[in-house]
């Protein structure tokens, strides 16, 4: 794999899905697997294998039909867990077993009842244990985002040793700001003997609205998979959003990082996703919302009519929507209108733009938007019909 290269572990089918009311059926899952598989992510996690018979069901359907990805099942850091994952995945291609454990004092102290040392022993169990049924294991140490660096390293460690291929570090709750996810995870470049048999993964969650800024920084300093969900769906406030880490690395290529996946589906797979999941992204979500590639305003609109590079730094078409759309609302200009009576036949002079620009403003004052019904409204009512004829 080559360094600028970043691994995306789609967990849509698994955080995602634990959402209230985001619940999907196997065929439903299947249905997401085959595009993301198409759409290129490296790993899809399938689901939480011992938590019920639908979920088991569901990671065993996935493996058995996704071609490329890596398939991953979750698990606690408990025996049965692991053994219930494994035979899951039994059909997959690429096997992963994801395991783990609370590494943070709160989650050690309340959670578990537990201390340090005793935390450290289950997780190398829990590994060990996975790697007796497959080679790749990745163990996460959940709550790492408010887990002391130092002891953080000593866990990291551990579960190298006992053969973790990956390791994940969430901000499981959502609270670190960038520059503190970023400083983490270089601490653990710098200080976990046996890190380079291993590849850190970031998971952030949405809490504070940071999970995208904080999975960047992850990788800025040297994580090399990122955990995502489709639309950024997610436990609480969510995922990080696969599209938006995708875009942020696609359109800055001097960070020297870039992924696998085919942008131009992803327009598709959000609506995909949404549809299945009836949870729909609100209209100005970054990358695939409904307004990210809308313009209203009339200074906005005279320059993307001339130019599309003025108000927008993604070409719609590289993430599968096929063109920049102009609202006509009452903040709009006289070149907006122009364009679109254009898209729908009428060629209008300076002169005779005057003239209905001043009826749109009177329909526009009255209605939130003017779809084309209305510009043929407003053309007909107009003394300069006639002439258009
Ligand atoms: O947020 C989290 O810590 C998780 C782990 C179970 C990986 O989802
Ligand atoms: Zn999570």
């Amino acid at each position: 794999m080559s360094n600028s290269k970043v691994q995306i572990f789609d967990t849509t089918l698994r955080d995602g899905e634990q959402v209230p009311g985001c619940k999907l059926n196997t065929n439903q899952k299947i249905v997401i697997a085959e595009q993301l598989d198409l759409l290129g992510v490296d790993v899809i996690e399938a689901g939480f294998p011992v938590s019920s018979p639908g979920d088991f069901a569901s990671v065993e359907a996935v493996s058995k039909i996704v071609k490329h990805a890596t398939v991953c099942g979750l698990t606690r850091s408990v025996e049965n867990d692991i053994k219930v994952a494994a035979q899951a995945l039994k059909y997959a291609k690429r096997p992963r077993i994801h395991t783990g454990i609370g590494t943070s004092d709160s989650h050690i102290q309340y959670k578990f009842k537990s201390n340090r040392d005793a935390i450290i022993e289950r997780a190398v169990a829990a590994v060990s244990y996975a790697k007796t049924f497959v080679e790749d294991v990745e163990f996460y140490a959940e709550d790492a985002g408010r887990t002391d660096n130092d002891y953080l390293a000593r866990v990291c460690e551990a579960v190298i040793k006992a053969g973790a291929t990956v390791l994940n570090i969430p901000d499981t709750t959502g609270y670190c700001l960038p520059h503190e996810y970023g400083a983490k995870i270089k601490y653990l470049k710098e200080n976990v003997k046996g890190i380079d048999k291993a590849t850190l993964s970031c998971h952030c969650h949405n809490d504070l609205g940071l999970a995208t800024a904080n999975s960047i920084e992850g990788v800025i300093n040297g994580a090399r998979q990122i955990e995502c969900t489709i639309n950024g769906i997610g436990e609480r406030a969510g995922n990080t959003a696969l599209e938006e880490v995708v875009m942020v690395m696609k359109q800055h290529p001097y960070l020297g990082l870039d992924t696998n996946i085919n942008t131009a589906m992803l327009y598709g797979i959000s609506q995909l996703v949404a549809e299945q999941t009836g949870m729909h992204p609100q209209p100005n979500k970054a990358i695939i919302g409904a307004n990210a590639f809308a313009h209203s305003s009339g200074i906005h609109q005279d320059g993307v009519i001339k130019n599309r590079e003025t108000y927008e730094i993604i070409d719609p078409k590289d993430v599968g929507v096929t063109e920049s759309a102009i609202v006509l609302t009452a903040r709009s200009g006289r070149a907006a209108l122009a364009y679109r009576a254009k898209n729908i036949g009428y060629e209008l002079t300076k002169l005779q733009l005057d003239v209905v620009y001043k009826d749109f403003l009177k329909f526009a004052d009255l209605k939130k938007e003017i779809n084309d019904s209305d510009i043929h409204k407003i053309m007909e009512s107009s003394p300069i019909y006639n002439e258009l004829h």
